[in-house]
Order: structure tokens, then sequence, then C-alpha cells
């Protein structure tokens, strides 16, 4: 990728703006030279119930161990709620705008408080307990909000699974953390379409009663009153279990570095990860990053499109907005529902000021025509975010231009479940922007690059994106197995967290990401291992192998392509192809579809069995001119069949 044209900071925004070019350099300084001082201060920013004396503890050699704060106590639904009663009891918290432009309401802190503290009740009622776990399996609806913040309250750790995940996929996670108590509804809405989320949650449970775990509650929440199995004894209507119960509850006092969330994430192989967040750098980090990143003032609107079921929902959607006392938007719908310019119409309906999406629904809406955009007003517009993948310039500069009118700074933020908060960003006062760049560094944050030898690449380059010191909102291991989590973003390059990511370091010392240098795949901003798509397709009775690759998509960003050998004697018809993306769909969720399927009678292999999807990935790219060197290839016959029946001919 080339430079492109440069945006600098416009007046405007430098007026408005917290942070300007000199305050960010020297923050900045600070943070890296003396990071305990830095984080003592603005470990402040949160409420404590027990103040904290020790600050960073990090160790990323051997074991790896990361600690934050770690002799302080705080809850992190107090953080979020009840620190604004005084203030801000009657100002807005949550904005939900429903599926259906006739439906939204809005819910003040003074409701939150009430809504969360009857909820925790319920949980404590049923015998949740501090440390137990609790899946959260829910649409977009303000119930998500209060469901984690009840968790919060009372000290549980919720695992959010997001509503698009198949029955198989929630009982894997279920059976993984050993939630016996799940909160959902009998239907979510999305598009007008329903989306049978108890039938699911039946179907889930029965897999994971097979698998050891036995979930004995399930809270329900109706949305849409549709027709739902009931299991007396089991299941509990929400609305008549919060009405019942006391709105009088003290939140506990957790250890900062406590448990708050699991969040599952598909690395380049095996299983997803239960990636755990802890309590108060988590809080410290995501409330920071979303103040300063979106230049957030009091009294703003703030909007995040993305789903709870995403760390982008748990940091800046509910915890980071509602930590800084925030007004946050929940959106149940899609962008194109009604029509392509409902994104818009919500943003003048509700006058939002800060605006945060995914490069994929930038595509997909600049698809549909300028028309949809510029028949909405957007006076009321600051600042614009992206976030999920790599934002081509193009759409980048069709945001910038078209969506704020060239009048608003666009900050492209990169991070990861891991990070738990953004890493690598503009800030809107302080950097001149270059589209397609996530600029420089937040504060406190180290990156490095480094070739494939580990080496460390100074200046001007192209290498692995590592990160070379902690930062408060860093994961702390993967739930159930630490191992893992040294394994994947620590042993690559010793004493480093690796991000998995391929990074350009420019001459003025900005970061350009250029996607995964793993088997991740990032479709729509969905991430998923090639791995579990692969085993999804092989427990198909038809397939005998299956190798799945990425390959450049206009709009997803990434399509999926699937090489398929099927068992003896099966033959490859269009019916099989569609049974199988249906398969896939079942097993995984309707996000991890299949876009292209081709048979592959045998897949290039080395002489010692490994697939080679150096191969594979040029291949479904449609540039097998440059296959490279193929010399080790065990069957070399194999790769011309797979060449001549191609599916992105172009
Ligand atoms: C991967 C993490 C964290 C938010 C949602 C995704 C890619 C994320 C950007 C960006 C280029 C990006 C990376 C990263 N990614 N943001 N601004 N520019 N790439 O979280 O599901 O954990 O995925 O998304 O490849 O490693 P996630």
């Amino acid at each position: 990728m080339t430079d492109t044209h440069v945006h600098p900071v416009q007046p405007a925004w430098r007026e408005r703006a917290l942070i300007d070019d000199a305050t960010y350099r020297a923050w900045y300084e600070r943070s890296v030279a003396d990071p305990e001082g830095f984080w003592a201060e603005h470990g402040k920013r949160i409420q404590w119930m027990v103040p904290f004396s020790r600050v960073k503890e990090k160790n990323f050699d051997e074991n790896v161990s990361i600690k934050w704060f770690a002799d302080g106590q705080t809850n992190v639904a107090a953080n979020c709620i009840d620190r604004h009663l005084a203030s801000r009891g009657d100002q807005v918290a949550i904005i939900w705008e429903g599926d259906d432009p006739n439906e939204q309401k809005k819910v003040t802190y003074r409701e939150l408080h009430e809504s969360v503290c009857r909820l925790s009740n319920v949980l404590k009622d049923h015998g949740v307990n501090r440390g137990d776990r609790v899946t959260i399996y829910m649409p977009m609806i303000p119930e998500a909000a209060y469901a984690m913040l009840a968790c919060a309250r009372v000290g549980a750790v919720h695992s959010v699974v997001f509503g698009g995940f198949s029955p198989d996929a929630l009982a894997g996670r279920i059976v993984d953390c050993g939630s016996t108590f799940v909160i959902t509804a009998d239907e979510g809405l999305r598009g007008g379409r329903k989306v049978p989320l108890k039938a699911n949650t039946d179907k889930a449970i029965e897999i994971a009663g097979n698998n050891g775990v036995a979930v004995e509650k399930v809270l329900v929440v109706k949305r849409t009153g549709g027709d739902i199995a009931w299991r007396e004894n089991r299941d509990v209507w929400y609305h008549e279990a919060v009405e019942r119960a006391s709105p009088v509850s003290e939140p506990e006092a957790m250890n900062a570095e406590d448990p708050l969330f699991i969040l599952y994430t598909s690395g380049s192989t095996g299983k997803p990860k239960g990636v755990l967040h802890t309590t108060a750098g988590y809080l410290v980090y995501a409330s920071m990053t979303h103040q300063y990143v979106f230049d957030y003032h009091d009294g703003d609107i703030y909007w995040c499109t993305a789903d709870v079921g995403w760390v982008t929902g748990h940091s800046y959607i509910v915890y980071g907005p509602l930590a800084n006392g925030a007004t946050t938007l929940m959106f149940e719908g899609v962008p194109n529902y009604p029509d392509a310019g409902r994104l818009w119409q919500v943003v003048d309906k509700h006058q939002v000021n800060i605006f945060y999406t995914a490069p994929t629904a930038i595509r997909a809406l600049m698809g549909a025509g300028d028309a949809h955009v510029t028949k909405s007003s957007r006076a009321s517009l600051k600042v614009l975010g992206s976030v999920g993948e790599p934002i081509n310039p193009e759409a980048w500069e069709w945001y910038f231009n078209v969506v704020g009118g060239g009048k608003v700074p666009v900050v492209d933020t990169w991070w990861q479940t891991e990070t738990g908060g953004i890493l690598i960003t503009p800030l809107p006062g302080a950097t001149d922007l270059k589209p397609g760049s996530a600029t420089r560094p937040f504060f406190g944050i180290k990156p490095q690059l480094v070739d494939n030898d580990g080496q460390v690449l100074e200046g001007a380059a192209d290498g692995n994106l590592c990160i070379t010191d902690s930062w408060p909102g860093q994961m702390r291991t993967v739930y159930g197995d630490h191992e893992r989590f040294v394994q994947t973003y620590f042993s690559t390059y010793k004493g480093k967290y690796f991000t998995g990511d391929g990074c350009r370091r420019d001459a003025d010392g900005y970061y350009w990401i250029t996607g995964r240098v793993d088997d991740v795949l990032n479709v729509s901003g969905h991430r998923m291992g090639t791995a579990e798509v692969e085993s999804a397709l092989v427990s198909h009775d038809a397939v005998s192998e299956a190798a799945v690759v990425g390959y450049p998509h206009d709009i997803k960003g990434q399509g999926i392509y699937c090489y398929v050998t099927l068992m003896n004697g099966i033959e490859g018809t269009e019916d099989l192809r569609k049974e199988l993306v249906a398969h896939v769909r079942k097993e995984i969720g309707p996000f991890a579809s299949p876009d292209k399927i081709q048979w592959a009678p045998g897949l290039p292999k080395t002489r010692s069995g490994k697939i080679m999807r150096r191969i594979l990935r040029k291949i479904a790219e449609d540039e097998f001119g440059a296959l490279g060197d193929t010399s080790t290839l065990a069957d070399p016959a194999v790769v011309d069949d797979l060449v001549a029946n191609r599916q992105n001919k172009k």
C-alpha cells in the first residue's frame, strides 16, 4: 500500500479536542518512559473501594503473568452506574433503537441502576455467586447490557455468545467454561427476520448435557412473544423474576484481578479460546480509550454499531461509555433494513455525535449509492470511527467525504479481543490522518515489528506486529488453559506479545495493519479460524478432507474459499455444494457461510503430508502464476487440477 493523501487535523477538531498533538507526544513519551507513574495517575480515573498501591506487574517470559493495580478493589457495575447517580441520574444512559424504526426506548442512569440491581438479586436468588460463569446469548436489547452489568455487580464472570452462533457453537462455549446459568431471549429480531435464540439454547443445553455440563437455569427475556418450548423448573421468565426481586443490591468489592468476563475468539488452531479479562485494568483501559480516541465530551451521544457478542460491544457499547457517564446507543437492527439509509436516519433521529462502525458496513453502504446518505443531515456528527479489519483507502475516503462531508475526523482503530481496548489509533485533535493507516500507538503501547526470525526491524519496515510491554486492558489468560495462552501469544517471539497481524511502519512512524499472518480469517469483521471451518466440513459424511483459505472480497474483506475432497464414490453435485454450505452454517453460524467450494480430488501436500496453504491461497486469489516454490510438493499434478477448476477465474 502506498501512502495516500494526508488529511491534516482541522482547526475545529483541535479546538474541540481533549488532546492536541503536543499533548499526545508528551503523554506518550511519559507513558512509555514511566509506565508506573503514568498508570498510577490514570488508574485513578475509576472509583476504588480499596485504593491500589501496586501498579504494573508484568512478566512476558516463561510462564507469563500480568497484573495491574493488584491490591486495589473496585466494582465495574458500580463504576458504570452508581457512581453517576448523584450527578446524572436523569441523564439517558442507553438509547435503544429497535430493528423496527418505530421502536425505541431511553433508559436513564437511575433506571439502569434499578434494572441491574433487580437482576443482580435474581442471579443471587438462583445461587449465582462470585466467580460463577454465566452465559449470555441475547439480541441487541438493553437487557443484554443489564445482564453483563448484573454479573459484574455480583462478581459473576459473564461469557457473552454472539446471537449469530449455532447451538453447537453455543454448547461448546457453555461446556468450556462450565456455566450452568444462561440468559437468553425467546427470539431475536434482525432485519425483520426472527432469530430462534431460545430454541437454539434448548438444543445447546442438550448438547452440553451430553458433554458433562448440566445447565440448571435459563432466564428468558420476552422479546417477540413468539412460540417457544418451556421446561418447568429450569426456564424462568426474566420479566417475572425481576419484578419479584428487590431493587436494592450492594455491589461486591472485587479484587482488581478478579475475572470480569470470558469472550471466546478464534485462533489458527483448535477450538475457540476463552479470552479472560479481569476487573480494574480492563475498565481503566476501556474507559480511557473511549474518552480520548472518540474525544468523548459530556453530553455527547455515542453510537457503536457492533454487537455485544463481540469485544467491541463489551468495551465500546457497554463498559467504556458507561464508565464515562456517556449516553450510548444500542441498535438491534442491521444497516440495510428497512433500507440502506437506516444508519444515517438513526444518526439524525438521535442526533448522534460519535459514530463507530466496521469497514464491511461502510463498503456495503458505499455500494448502495450516495443518495441514501445525502438525504440525511448528519450535521450532529463530530467523530467517525472504524474497526475490525483494514479499511481500504477508497472506503475511508467515502466515509470521510460522503458520510462526514469532509468535516469530521475518521479514527481507524486497531485492536483485538485479546487487547481489551484500542491500541493503535489516531486521536481526533492530534493526529494527521492517512486513509488506511491506524496511525500511532495509544498511551502506554509499545509496538514493535519483527521479521520471521524475530529480528527487530527499525524505522520504515514491514513485519510481524508485536507489543513489548503490558497495558492495563490486556487479556490475562486463556480460561482454563494458561499454557495455551503462553504458547499462542508469547512463544513465537520470546518475551513479546505477538498479535498475529502483519504490519508496515512508514517513515513518519505510522502503522499500517496489513492483515493476519496466521490462519485466521476476518470475514465481514467476524473472526474465525480456517481450522474451524475445515472441521465443520469434515464432520459431514460426504467429506473426507477439507482445506480452507481466505481470498480478497470486495465487501466482506475476506471471503471463505473451501477445497473439499469427497469420500470415494461421492459425486460433487450442485446439491451437495448447497448442503455443505448449510452444514457449515449449522455447525458454526450463518456468518461462516462458505463463499466458494471447489471439489479437490487431492490437496497439495509436502512429502511429510502438510497441506501447502500458500499454494491454495494463490489459487483462490486467481494468482496461480505466482505459486512460488512447488518443488516440495508430493504430487505436482494435484495443483494443475486445482488451477484448472478454480472458482475465482477473473
Ligand atoms: C483482528 C482482531 C477488536 C475489534 C474487533 C475485532 C483485525 C481489527 C483493525 C483495524 C486492521 C484490524 C486484525 C486483528 N483488525 N481492527 N483497524 N485495521 N485490522 O476483534 O475479532 O479479535 O479481531 O481484527 O487482524 O488481529 P477480533
